[in-house]
């Protein structure tokens, strides 16, 4: 059985008096112990997932088990437990994963603290984990005395505390620079395999997606079909023509046009549909009844699809 089981998750945020769907029916799976990579560009609903995973944020709509845990079912002081020792959190902005008044060796005791660790074993343990970042020379330090690899070193002893079987790293190096990056991600893959952690990990940064097993791709709330592994990978023939999977074709001989859009994660084929644009309408229902129908207006234009008359000249 997977580790995590995500089905048809939709997060719905209410902001003001209209509503922002951020997830739209999100299915996937992941084994115990994969390094699983979700890209995709800004406002995807990169953070929103993770924070769903983390405990932080509960769906809208769908189901969510990680390990026994159905994290729709869990409450109060069972939510509490599951965040404090069952998920580890790395966060992209550094003073969001440490307490910059407490040492480096005192931030990682913390959440072992608020686990109820005997206070010698907690010290133990976090001497433990700063020699398994490489750190440990640099206990005493406060967070500003250390720079920010350092420092997200630091965090990942935090992360790993108490021992969860998940970490969760939401775009970890995006505060670094291009080796500090790289020296961070593979202490990662190091500790993965030293505590056989699964590892769900959100970045924008296609050079990162190496060090997972499998990448997801994100837009718009919605993940990007996976190709099954009997597959085959698409080759050039020796005409130069590509000769896409089966699942593929199917996706895009019927479109009347085929788009192809060169983007930063890859080069995009999107079929052209001349479509009934009900997006309004379906807004319209999701909204409470008594609300205003200026209620769509803002947030409206980020998800409703762009009619072809509107698309640029690149797109078509
Ligand atoms: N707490 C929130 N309240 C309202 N809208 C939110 C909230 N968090 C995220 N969003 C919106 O949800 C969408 C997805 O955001 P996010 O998950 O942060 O994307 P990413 O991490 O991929 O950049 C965005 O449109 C964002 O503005
Ligand atoms: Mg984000």
């Amino acid at each position: 059985m997977a580790f995590i089981t995500c089905k048809r998750i939709v997060k719905v945020y209410r902001v003001g008096d209209h509503e922002l769907v951020a997830l739209r029916g999100i299915d996937f799976e992941m084994e115990q112990g994969e390094m699983v990579a979700i890209i995709g560009p800004s406002g995807a609903g990169k953070s929103t997932l993770l924070n769903l995973l983390g405990g932080l944020d509960t769906p809208t709509a769908g189901s969510l088990i990680v390990g026994d845990h159905n994290l729709l079912d869990l409450k109060g002081r069972a939510l509490a437990n599951y965040r404090l020792r069952h998920v580890g959190f790395l966060w992209q902005k550094i003073d969001r994963n440490l307490f910059p008044n407490r040492s480096a060796l005192r931030n990682v005791t913390l959440p072992m603290m608020l686990a109820g660790v005997p206070p010698w074993k907690r010290r133990k343990r976090a001497r433990e984990l700063l020699d398994a970042v490489g750190i440990l020379d640099q206990a005493h330090k406060r967070p500003v005395q250390l720079s920010g690899g350092q420092q997200q070193r630091v965090a990942v002893a935090v992360a790993l505390a108490n021992n969860p079987a998940l970490l969760l790293a939401d775009e970890p190096t995006g505060a670094l620079d291009r080796a500090t990056a790289e020296t961070v991600m593979d202490l990662i893959d190091e500790l993965r395999k030293e505590y056989g952690l699964t590892i769900l990990m959100a970045t924008h940064d296609l050079e990162l997606t190496r060090h997972a097993d499998r990448v997801l791709t994100l837009r718009d709330g919605a993940l990007g079909q996976e190709l099954g592994k009997e597959e085959e990978t698409p080759q050039f023939d020796t005409e130069g023509r590509l000769n896409l999977p089966h699942a593929v074709q199917k996706q895009l001989t019927e479109a009347p046009r085929i788009s192809v859009e060169i983007r930063p994660e890859g080069v995009l084929l999107r079929p052209e549909i001349d479509e009934i644009d009900d997006t309004e309408a379906i807004l319209q229902d999701m909204l409470p009844q008594d609300a205003p129908p200026k209620a769509l207006n803002g947030r409206f234009r980020l998800f409703r699809r762009r009619k072809k008359h509107e698309r640029t000249k690149a797109e078509v």
